[in-house]
C-alpha cells in the first residue's frame, strides 16, 4: 500500500526407511480415523471457526498489522481493514505511558483508505466483497521508543497497542524468522506464530519467508492467517515476502474473462512495505532496510532473477552495516525431490558469496536444512559444544517450515552442487530466532513446541570472515518420541 506520510505527527538418528514410514502414517490415520477428529483433538472444531471468525469485513477494525516503510528507528506503518461503510480512516499515536489517560496526549492521523475488492470470502454469495484497507505511516518518532496507537474511524477503534521503535544504529536486536505457513494456517500454523511469540516477545520484527497462504487470492486463508497471529501483528513488525503461492491465476476460474498469474490482489492493499525495489519487479515484494546495524534485503524469487541482481549489488555495496541478512522464498540448495532453482542459484548466489552476506533465509521445501555453500574445516568443539566451522565469508544457508505441509528431505540439492550440508529434518514445524549482538550473531531453530532443534552461533571477524560454532540442542528427536506419530529423521 501507498504510505499516508503523517510526519507532522508525527541429528543423528539413522534415517527410517520407507515401510516404516508408512506404517507409522497409517497408524497414525488409522488412529484419527477410529478415533474421530474432535476425539484426538478436543474442541478443534470451536477453534477452527474462532480461526476463521475474522473473514467478514465490518465496520470495526480487523486485520491490523505493522510494517516498515521507512527508516525502523523513526517511523512504522499500520494497515487495517474494515467494509466499505468506513471511508475515512483514522490513527492516533501517543508516547506510551503507564497512565490510562491516553486519548488526550493522541495525536489523530487521516489514513490513506482504498477501497480493494476481493474474492474468495466465505459465506458471501459469489465469494466476492468489496472492503476498504487504510494505512497509515508514523514518521518523525524516537527511536527506541515505546508508542501507543490505535486505528478506527472516530467511533468504532481497536484497543490500543503498543510498539517499540527500532534504536537509531547498532544495538543488539533479535527476530524472528518463518517458513512456509501455507496450509491449514488457523489449525496449525498458529500454534507456531504464538510460541515464537511466547519464545521472543522482544523481537523486533517477523520475516515471514513466502507461502504465507496456500491460493493467493483467497480471503479466507488470509483470513487464517491474521486470526492465528492475533494482536501479535499489531505489535512486532511485519517482513512478508511472496512465494509461488502469492501468485495464482486471476480473476477466479469460471468468470469467463481472461485470466493471468499475478501477485495475490491482497498484498499491496494489506502490505505497506519499502518501495525501493528493482525496477521492473512488483513494488513491496523486493526490497530492503536498515535496523539497529542489520541491512535485510529481501528478493522476490518469482520475478525476473536478473533484473533483481544488478539492484542486489548496488544495495549490497552501498555501505553496508556489519551484518547482512537476505531473504528470498526458492532456496538457492534444494532440500526435497526433483527441485532445483537453478536461476536463483546461478544468479544471485554468487554475489551473495561475493558481497558477504552472512544469513540466507528461505522456504519453499517444507523441510528444515541448513549449511554452506563449501565444505569447511571443523572441529570437534567438545562436551557441551557441537562442531566448529570456518565457514569464510559467505552466508550460511537455511530453509525452514511453519505450516503443516511436510515434503521428504533429499540432499542431492546440496551434495550435487558441492555444498555442506549441516543439519536437517522432516515433518517439523519450526521457528527460528535470530539475535545479533556486536560481532555474534546466535541464531536457533526452535520446534513447534518450542525445544530448540538447532542453534549455532557465527563469530564475525574484523576481515569478514565467520566461524561458526554449534551449541547441543536441546532435542535429538526419535520416531518414539515423535510428536506425530510419523517419520522425524535428524542428523
Ligand atoms: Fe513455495
Amino acid at each position: 500500500m501507498k504510505n499516508s506520510d503523517a510526519s507532522r505527527q508525527g541429528a543423528a538418528v539413522p534415517r527410517l526407511r520407507r515401510p516404516w514410514r508408512l506404517a507409522a502414517w497409517f497408524a497414525l490415520a488409522t488412529l484419527s480415523v477410529g478415533a474421530g477428529y474432535g476425539a484426538i483433538l478436543p474442541g478443534a472444531g470451536a477453534a477452527l471457526a474462532a480461526a476463521r471468525e475474522g473473514q467478514g469485513a465490518s465496520s470495526r477494525p480487523d486485520r491490523i498489522l505493522l510494517t516498515w516503510s521507512g527508516d525502523p528507528a523513526t517511523s512504522v506503518s499500520v494497515t487495517w481493514r474494515t467494509d466499505t461503510t468506513v471511508a475515512r480512516g483514522l490513527a492516533q499515536l501517543a508516547l506510551a505511558g503507564a497512565s490510562p489517560r491516553v486519548e488526550a496526549e493522541a495525536k489523530t492521523v487521516d489514513a490513506l483508505t482504498e477501497p480493494t475488492e476481493v474474492v474468495g470470502v466465505r459465506g458471501v454469495a459469489g465469494g466476492m466483497m468489496k472492503v476498504h484497507y487504510h494505512s497509515v505511516t508514523f514518521t518523525g518518532l524516537m527511536p527506541d521508543t515505546k508508542y501507543l496507537y490505535r486505528v478506527g474511524d472516530g467511533e468504532r477503534w481497536s484497543e490500543w497497542f503498543q510498539f517499540r521503535t527500532a534504536a537509531d544504529g547498532p544495538q543488539p536486536l533479535e527476530f524472528l524468522y518463518l517458513g512456509d505457513a501455507q496450509n491449514d494456517i488457523g489449525p496449525l500454523w498458529s500454534r507456531v506464530i504464538r510460541e515464537a511469540y511466547a519464545t521472543a516477545p522482544r523481537a523486533r520484527f517477523l520475516l515471514h519467508a513466502g507461502d504465507l497462504v496456500n491460493q493467493a487470492h483467497s480471503d479466507e486463508e488470509w483470513g487464517e492467517w491474521f486470526s492465528g497471529a492475533g494482536h501479535i501483528f499489531a505489535m512486532i513488525p511485519s517482513l512478508p515476502l511472496p512465494g509461488n503461492h502469492e501468485y495464482a491465476d486471476y480473476p477466479p476460474q469460471g468468470w469467463g474473462e481472461t485470466r493471468s498469474r499475478r501477485l495475490s490482489v491482497f498484498w499491496q492493499p494489506q502490505f505497506t512495505l519499502p518501495r525501493n525495489g528493482a525496477p521492473g519487479i512488483s513494488p513491496e515484494t523486493n526490497y530492503w532496510l536498515d535496523v539497529q546495524g542489520v541491512r535485510v534485503v529481501v528478493l522476490n524469487s518469482n520475478e525476473d532473477v536478473g533484473r533483481q541482481a544488478a539492484w542486489l549489488e548496488a544495495v549490497l555495496s552501498s555501505s553496508p552495516p556489519r551484518w547482512i541478512i537476505v531473504a528470498h522464498h526458492h532456496p538457492v540448495f534444494s532440500s526435497a525431490r526433483e527441485r532445483d532453482n537453478r536461476a536463483v542459484r546461478e544468479t544471485w548466489q554468487p554475489i551473495f558469496e561475493r558481497f558477504g552476506v552472512d544469513l540466507v533465509l528461505q522456504g519453499h521445501d517444507h523441510v528444515y536444512a541448513r549449511g554452506t555453500a563449501a565444505p569447511a574445516a571443523q572441529v570437534d568443539g567438545g562436551a557441551g559444544r557441537g562442531k566448529i566451522r570456518e565457514v569464510g565469508t559467505g552466508p550460511v544457508y537455511v530453509v525452514s517450515v511453519a505450516g503443516r505441509k511436510m515434503y521428504e528431505f533429499q540432499d542431492d540439492g546440496w551434495s550435487r552442487h558441492g555444498a555442506d550440508l549441516h543439519r536437517w529434518a522432516e515433518n517439523t514445524q519450526l521457528f527460528q530466532v535470530v539475535r545479533i549482538e556486536g560481532n555474534r550473531l546466535r541464531f536457533r531453530a526452535h520446534l513447534a513446541t518450542g525445544e530448540v532443534y538447532d542453534a549455532f552461533t557465527l563469530e564475525k571477524r574484523a576481515d569478514g570472515a565467520k566461524r561458526l560454532v554449534e551449541e547441543e540442542p536441546e532435542v535429538n528427536l526419535t520416531l518414539s518420541s515423535a510428536p506425530a506419530g510419523g517419520r522425524l529423521s535428524l542428523r
